[in-house]
């Protein structure tokens, strides 16, 4: 597994003395897609920008390919394509010659072919005569990315790309993402939506007042979303869990008062209601049961509130 983009020890001090990024490490691999959670103002697009080259470190270094952002700023860049968060727009420029003109902004050959895949990729074929402005918002925010890959970048960021854009927009970029991942594009995303992060990516980064405060695996963070508890409040207090229990791995809380199981919602596992019957079976009476589940969203809450 190699390294795509590296950051280390970045820190970001605007003018006026505002500190943005404070100490960022962060390491996104070859071929992955990474989801950047945060609240507005955490860092995101200031960490966007610096790394690609729109904005300029206060300290730290990165690298994009191995190559340093600033020492060898041509080699970097040539590997990223960026869709920003903000619209913007050359007007009266048609949809096909502004995607071919941020091509030849790279030094690449003019290359249609690809172009018109580009756009057919997006459903903008149809409109690749039209002039910019007359495009609806959610065509406009495709043309940006159509104009990030025009270059056939090897790390593609986007920064809040689905942000004002109808359901089934978000499933169609999602479905290039991931199309795009399985050419080898390496990608980062920003995003507010926990629940574009659960679908798209690989590993999950949350970002809180300038500093990374988790970076995780999507599938471990779900395995831990995944359990379940059930606990169940007994009429008088337990001093040990029976030996007939033992396969549900009881714990006792409360001090005896309650049991609770924890169990995997995406696993196999000894029903609750096998429980229910075989506490009955050991004489054990009980008052009350409650189930608790947490969400990536309680998680992500807690993180950001803490
Ligand atoms: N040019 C600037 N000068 C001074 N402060 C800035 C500048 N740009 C951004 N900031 C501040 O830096 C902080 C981080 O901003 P940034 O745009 O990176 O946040 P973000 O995580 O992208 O937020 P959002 O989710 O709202 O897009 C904010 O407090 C912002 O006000
Ligand atoms: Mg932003």
């Amino acid at each position: 597994m190699t390294t795509m983009l590296s950051v280390s020890h970045l820190s970001k001090i605007y003018e006026g003395g505002f500190t943005a990024l404070k100490d960022i490490n962060l390491d996104i691999r070859r071929g992955e897609i990474f989801a950047l959670l945060g609240p507005n103002g955490a860092g995101k697009t200031t960490l966007i920008s610096i790394i690609c080259g729109l904005v300029n470190a206060s300290a730290g270094k990165v690298t994009v390919g191995g190559h340093d952002i600033v020492d060898d700023y041509r080699a970097a860049r040539s590997l990223i394509g960026l869709v920003p968060q903000e619209l913007t727009t050359d007007a009266f420029e048609t949809v096909f010659s502004a995607v071919s003109f941020s091509r030849g902004l790279f030094g690449k050959a003019p290359d249609p072919a690809y172009i018109e895949k580009v756009l057919r990729s997006l459903s903008l074929w149809d409109k690749r005569n039209n002039k910019i402005m007359t495009l609806s918002g959610g065509m406009k925010r495709r043309l940006l990315i159509a104009k990030a890959l025009s270059h056939e970048p090897r790390m593609l960021f986007l920064d809040e790309p689905t942000a004002g854009v109808d359901v089934e927009l978000r499933r169609d970029m999602w479905n290039l993402v991931r199309g795009l991942r399985e050419d080898g594009v390496t990608i980062l995303l920003t995003t507010h939506y926990i629940e574009e992060a659960e679908e798209m990516a690989d590993r999950i980064g949350v970002i809180r007042k300038g500093e990374i405060i988790l970076v995780e695996n999507k599938a471990t963070l779900m395995h831990q979303l995944g359990k379940k508890q059930l606990t169940v409040h007994l009429q008088t207090p337990l001093d040990a869990v029976p030996e007939s229990l033992a396969a549900y791995a009881l714990e006792r809380g409360e001090d005896g008062h309650a049991l609770t199981y924890t169990y995997d919602t995406e696993r196999e596992h000894p029903g609750i209601t096998d429980l229910l019957a075989d506490l009955n079976a050991a004489g054990i009476g009980f008052k009350d049961v409650n189930t608790t589940q947490s969400s990536l969203e309680d998680i992500f809450v807690s993180l950001v509130k803490k």
